[in-house]
């Protein structure tokens, strides 16, 4: 494999592409190092709600998978499917992780990164992560009652909740497509499926979300559709 491209050439080079070689070889300890490298992005309270599920040329659900990505070329000629999903159901261990992790670096009882943690990880997520019925109007209640008096973050509602899931996941999707473009492979991003009957081939589990279907491999030539179109700069990027 070629040397690595450096940050802005990856990101350059990057296009969703919709067809692979099939000939080559593929290395599958690439595409892990990438998710490896996915895995440190940001994401919303270092809960890290999400999972990547993968899904090789070799895996006997691999062309049923590709099927239930309607078909598309991109699936049907990937060398593996990376399937990201949410996993907004695994708040409560992953909290528990955090906080236990801060507890054991922090210098003493009385130490107050200790005390931040507890009030966070034990009080404000559980807050916002739970789930039981009506617990939304109450959410949005209690941060009516609290933003009328002083600055509060409003984003509390169930979608409030899926939205931001998302967001981490999609972030982490970000890197790992930027590293396998740094690595000398492709991707394309993907959220033309069947997301249930996905779910059931692969028994994910009732509380995930697919994100997105990540096909990937060395694109060939003609997989690339067209040339990179964007709107004007001065439309997406603006100055206040
Ligand atoms: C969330 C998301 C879903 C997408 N779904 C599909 C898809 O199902 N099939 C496909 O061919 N491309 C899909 N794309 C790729 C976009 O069409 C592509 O990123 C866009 O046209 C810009 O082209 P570029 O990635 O080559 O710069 C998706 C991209 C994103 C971010």
């Amino acid at each position: 494999m070629k040397e690595e491209l450096n940050f802005f050439e990856a990101v350059s080079q990057r296009r969703s592409v919709r067809v692979f070689d099939q000939m080559g070889t593929f290395d599958g300890g690439i595409v892990q190092k990438c998710l490896e490298a996915a895995i440190l992005s940001p994401n919303s309270s270092n809960l890290q709600l999400y999972q990547f599920v993968r899904v090789p040329e070799y895996s006997t659900l691999k062309d049923r998978l590709a099927q239930l990505c309607m078909g598309q070329k991109a699936a049907t000629t990937a060398r593996e499917l990376v399937v990201v999903l949410t996993r907004r159901d695994r708040w409560k261990a992953h909290a528990k992780a955090n906080f236990e992790f801060i507890s054991g670096s922090a210098s003493g009882e009385g130490d107050k990164k200790v005390k931040l943690a507890l009030r966070y990880y034990g009080k404000l997520v559980p807050m916002l992560y739970r789930k039981f019925p009506g617990w939304t109007m109450m959410k949005e209640l209690i941060a009516l009652a609290v933003g009328l008096r002083k600055l509060m973050v409003w984003e509390v509602s169930e979608t409030a909740v899926r939205i931001s899931v998302h967001k981490s996941a999609s972030l982490a999707s970000m890197t790992f497509m930027l590293a396998m473009k740094a690595s000398g492979y492709d991707t394309c991003p993907m959220e033309g499926f069947d997301s249930k009957r996905v779910k059931k081939l692969l028994k994910l589990p009732v509380g995930s979300e697919i994100a997105m279907i990540i096909a990937c491999g060395k694109g060939l030539p003609e997989g690339i559709y067209g040339e990179r179109f964007r709107v004007p700069t001065s439309e997406l990027i603006v100055v206040k």
